[in-house]
């Protein structure tokens, strides 16, 4: 027997056909990769060509952004030989949207086509060796909302959408890891590596946190991106992630008070080298 909380989950897998049918519909054509763009970073978007582009309010149960520097819309089209599906824009926990809405879209993305999700994010630097403008691939996650009980998986199962109970050993694509790094050595600069600790915000840390983050193993902390790993590693997607760092949370360069506007604008800076390590990325994933 279904139960009525059964009955008012179990429509996931529906709407994302209804969402992804729509875009079909637009005329989007099945992506290789879905690309999600953060803080200050969505102007990847404007080097897609032939895009087809969809805000996400004319997307079914799409959620709504409503951050300033996070515009929302898909741009579907070619970047560096290859079919992808870019958001600009993305929206967070501390919005009011449960982890399952938020990660809505990467189950559209899979539903489309796409094999691989590309996830970046603008973070905070934990670790002592890094400095303000660097770029650091993804390897692992502290997922501490997951450990406190919220997770995009959390509610009734959907097997149709993926497995219960979900293995999350290497769920940064080492392959993809290393064609991160070949793309930065192409460019001529080098990349951090390490652990980035989600938290929900949208304070940002306190020092006692940004601590006991350090002491945890997290080398960046940021307010997103684990829930969409999770759903795109449940629906059978590799996953490469990279996080601008923004700031420093300790360490010589560490700024007792940060703001969004800052977070903005060291962005900026980052954003040519994301977009080089981005495309080569893309480059070696279409000579696959
Ligand atoms: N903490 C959390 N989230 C962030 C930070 C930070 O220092 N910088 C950018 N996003």
């Amino acid at each position: 027997m279904t139960s009525r909380v059964d009955a008012a989950v179990r429509t996931t897998a529906t709407r994302v056909t209804e969402a992804a049918n729509l875009l079909r519909e637009r005329g989007v054509q099945s992506p290789r990769v879905g690309l999600i763009l953060g803080s200050g970073l969505g102007d990847l978007a404007d080097e897609v060509a032939d895009a087809v582009t969809v805000p996400y309010d004319e997307i079914p149960h799409f959620p709504l952004s409503t951050v300033p520097g996070h515009a929302g819309t898909l741009v579907c089209g070619m970047l560096e030989g290859t079919p992808v599906a870019a958001m600009r824009g993305r929206v967070h926990f501390y919005e009011g949207y449960s982890l399952r809405e938020i990660t809505f879209p990467v189950r559209v993305l899979r539903n489309l086509g796409a094999e691989v999700l590309v996830v970046t994010n603008a973070a905070g630097g934990l670790n002592e060796t890094f400095t303000t403008g660097d770029l650091m691939v993804i390897e692992d996650h502290l997922n501490l909302m997951g450990m406190a009980g919220q997770s995009p998986l959390v509610g009734p199962d959907e097997p149709e959408l993926g497995v219960r109970f979900l293995d999350m050993l290497d769920a940064y694509d080492p392959e993809l890891r290393k064609a991160a790094h070949a793309a930065a050595a192409q460019a001529q600069f080098k990349l951090q590596e390490g652990v980035y600790a989600m938290v929900g915000g949208p304070a940002y840390e306190t020092m006692a946190e940004i601590r006991f983050l350090q002491r945890g193993g997290a080398d960046a902390v940021g307010m997103s991106t684990i829930p969409e790993v999770i759903v795109a590693r449940h629906s059978g997607m590799r996953v490469l992630g990279v996080s601008a760092i923004t700031d420093m949370a300790v360490g010589p360069a560490a700024v007792n008070t940060i703001s969004h506007l800052e977070v903005l604008a060291a962005a900026e800076r980052i954003k040519p080298r994301l977009i080089a390590v981005v495309r080569g990325v893309l480059a070696s994933l279409a000579s696959d």
